[in-house]
């Protein structure tokens, strides 16, 4: 039996989660938000801190376990925002100190995939689509390898960077796709697709002068913008499964909560006989329950760093998936 309690701080989510032999005993986070504007990564990281030692509180609760049950603590090493992830790194090393218990360092890209063996996908394509991060992923001779990716910006950041010049504030997601529902007309846009990468910028300059212009409904640009960049993704994920021959998609990352993009994949799957994977919606954004998950799957295979070598742990800010060795494979 081994017990693994997760963090996760990377960006605008601090989290723990816990979790026995695969299977999620507690996932609880709070997400730093605002009203207007953008994530400040100094304030994200100084709410981490003001809710971190009752969020671990919490966890232990829901989870029924007791401090001494922890066999190991993984944390969210990188890629993500300096002050984020050290406030994440520091709460780790204080903990796995007083309980004296191993550390996994776990990269965060790396664990939205491994998470999708919960909803039960085996040897997926990921298409990984979150605020920082838009790339296709898959297992090829012991590396997770980037098949396509953004050239510019990740297309959650693309989403709120246009819902910041709309006044949505942040995150600007999920209110767009509630616009788009009532888009009638597609408006055309840029489409910008290389192999299997994408580039946004140019899309969402565009956008911003049809923004400016006024000559366009908000319903009807949100819902084009879906049309249109979604439209993007699945053409490279599809591409992805043709060239690795896999016969699974799995979806990760905050944007994949959308229910447009869900069923345009779900779409091309059924098109191409792939399988469809999406863990639910506290699986699929930032959280806790996925590095924990990870940490477990890592610690069977012997990883672990103990004693005073984690002290010397850092933080990987820049950290790409396809750096990782997969010594667990
Ligand atoms: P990462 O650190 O992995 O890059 P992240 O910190 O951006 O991820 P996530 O929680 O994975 O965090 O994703 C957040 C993003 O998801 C935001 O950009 C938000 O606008 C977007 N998002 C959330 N819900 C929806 C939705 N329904 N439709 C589109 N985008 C959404
Ligand atoms: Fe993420």
């Amino acid at each position: 039996m081994t017990i693994i309690l997760g963090i996760e701080s990377t960006a605008h989510t601090f989290g723990i989660g816990v979790v026995k032999n695969g299977k999620v005993l507690a996932n609880v986070r709070d997400m730093y938000t605002t009203e207007t504007g953008g994530i400040i990564p100094n304030e994200s990281a100084k709410h981490h801190a003001r809710v971190k030692d009752s969020l671990y509180e919490k966890a232990l609760v829901e989870s029924r376990i007791k401090e001494s049950d922890i066999d190991a603590i993984s944390f969210s090493q990188g890629p993500g925002l300096n002050p984020c992830l050290l406030e994440g790194i520091k709460f780790t090393k204080e903990l796995a100190k007083r309980l004296n218990k191993p550390v996994i360092p776990v990269n965060h890209c790396v664990a939205h995939l491994e998470i999708g063996q919960i909803t039960g996908a085996k040897d997926p394509v990921l298409l990984y689509v979150s605020g920082a991060n838009t790339q296709i992923i898959a297992y090829a001779s012991g590396k997770y390898r980037i098949f396509g990716e953004t050239l510019d910006i990740g297309v959650g950041n693309f989403i709120d960077t246009f819902g910041r010049y709309a006044g949505m504030g942040f995150p600007a997601g999920p209110k767009i796709q509630e616009l788009a529902k009532n888009g009638k007309k597609y408006i055309e846009l840029p489409y910008k697709v290389k192999g299997m990468d994408i580039a946004l910028s140019g899309i969402l300059t565009n956008l911003k002068q049809k923004l400016e212009s006024k000559k366009y409904s908000m319903e009807d640009l949100c819902y084009s913008l879906q049309e249109t960049v979604f439209a993007m993704l699945v053409e490279t994920a599809e591409r992805a499964l043709a060239h690795t021959g896999k016969k699974e998609l799995l979806l990760g990352g905050g944007v994949a909560c959308n229910s447009r993009l869900q069923e345009m994949c779900k779409i091309m799957c059924n098109e191409r006989g792939a399988k469809f994977f999406c863990p639910e919606r506290p699986l699929l954004v930032d959280n806790a329950a996925m590095i924990a998950y990870l940490g477990g799957i890592m610690f069977k295979a012997g990883i672990k760093v103990s004693g005073k070598e984690i002290e010397k742990l850092d933080i990987m800010p820049r950290e790409r998936t396809d750096d990782i060795l997969v010594k667990w494979k």
